[in-house]
């Protein structure tokens, strides 16, 4: 697979890299940082979209636009069988507002990318190749993330994806058909032979190790607590210090509980356990009346379920032992829980003899984000690979990695979908 390497463009990658932030890009102050607003249904989405959608016809791959915006294309290589299942790779082209031109776009055009060099090399393979971009998948304009593929492998409904609305009002539906997107093919995971998305890390672990590849192990599971604290609201001048039920004293030990124990959990259990109380909303929120009532929202997530269950145990341990000490009254309601999802063991490994064929150094990792192979996974066999992000910094116009790194990932994980698409290697 050696004489892949030399025709993965690393040139071309950019140019379809920097095209793409053109749409929404946002000026920034400093002139090294690079920042794109592209929301799902606007008018940059659009545009992101219709390039995506010329290069593939560019490159001989047809394309089909599915009826929540999914973009696919599939190249069929000489000799390969045209019925065989595909093996699928590519990420997304929405945005967070003001995030950074490689979360997504990367994913993309790296995949054309290895299609391309595929083709140039005149590589024999068995199966097609389908590059895919999903729709909405930072939900930062429609839903909750993961839109695109989660209604691509059928956990959530067409009808439903539609029905989501943004801020103004406006549903997916409207939007799609608005900028031309509400198409009427399908893409389907489950008919793929296996998956592969290249995205930016959004941490500093390659970066501090010195790798140019991560091989993901696992993307973590994930799970969503609603919390109430509820004490009682007085004056804050007329009520003595030992005469009060405040709510957010209490909510505040809290906050530093599921802190203790999500450090404990990780390091007794060796994993990636993190928790993070991430919202509060106190009433009355009043600086002369002690807080009545806290709402709080926590984030708990691991590679392992052992280690979820350990910090929402400490979670509740600490509200029962705060309804003793403090007097206060509390509810605990978990109302999101998505498990642990592990990557697929036979394209991690083509991921990594692969960076190794490209003398890449690679290192196993777990995901600190959800991704579009996350619910793919659901589907197919799928795998994600990590190009090394500077300073860790993403969802930002700080976000950056070096076009070198670029084309080094593009390189592993071109190598990669040629032994997917290769039977019996
Ligand atoms: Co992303």
């Amino acid at each position: 697979m050696r004489e892949l390497l030399a025709f993965v463009d690393g040139d071309r990658l950019r140019a379809d890299i920097e095209a793409t932030a053109a749409f929404g890009a946002v000026d920034t102050a400093d002139p090294d940082a690079r920042g794109r607003t592209n929301r799902t249904g606007s008018a940059a989405n659009r545009r992101a979209r219709d390039y995506l959608s010329e290069r593939l016809r560019e490159a001989g791959l047809s394309v089909t636009v599915d009826p929540v915006g999914n973009v696919a294309g599939t190249w069929v290589p000489d000799g390969a069988d045209p019925e065989a299942a595909p093996v699928a790779s590519g990420s997304h082209l929405d945005s967070v507002p003001e995030g950074g031109i490689f979360d997504g776009p990367l994913g993309v055009y790296a995949a054309l990318e290895a299609v391309r060099a595929l083709q140039d090399a005149e590589v024999d393979l068995d199966r097609p190749v389908t590059v895919v971009s999903f729709t909405e998948e930072e939900g930062a304009t429609f839903g909750d993330g993961l839109v695109g593929s989660s209604v691509a492998t059928g956990a959530r409904s067409v009808e439903a994806a539609h029905a989501l609305t943004d801020d103004d009002g406006r549903s997916l539906g409207e939007a799609l058909s608005e900028i031309g997107y509400r198409g009427e093919g399908t893409v389907d995971p489950s008919g793929w032979d296996g998956f592969l998305e290249l995205h930016v890390e959004q941490n500093t672990v390659l970066e501090t190790a010195g790798a140019a590849v991560g091989v993901v192990t696992t993307i973590p599971g994930l799970t969503h607590c609603s919390v109430t604290v509820a004490g009682e609201a007085d004056h804050a001048g007329a009520t003595a210090m030992d005469d009060r039920t405040d709510a957010l004293t209490a909510a505040a030990e809290f906050v530093g509980d599921v802190e203790r124990a999500a450090v404990e959990t990780a390091d007794e259990l060796d994993s990636a356990a993190v928790g993070t109380v991430g919202s509060l909303t106190v009433s009355p929120n009043a600086t002369n009346v002690i807080p009545g009532r806290v709402r709080a929202g926590v984030d708990i997530r691991d590679v392992t379920a052992e280690g979820i269950e350990r910090v929402v145990s400490a979670a509740r341990d600490s509200l029962a032992r705060l309804e003793r000490d403090r007097g206060v009254q509390t509810t605990f309601d978990r109302h999101l829980d998505v498990a642990p999802t592990p990557m697929s063991d036979r394209l991690r490994e083509a991921a990594r003899a692969a960076a190794a064929d490209c003398t890449v150094e690679s290192i196993d990792l777990p995901s600190g984000a959800g991704h579009d192979a996350m619910r793919v996974a659901d589907a197919t066999d799928a795998a994600l690979l990590f190009a090394p992000s500077r300073g860790g910094y993403s969802h930002s116009h700080k976000e950056w990695t070096d076009w070198a790194d670029c084309a080094r990932a593009t390189e592993v994980l071109a190598g990669a979908i040629a032994a997917a698409a290769t039977d019996g290697s």
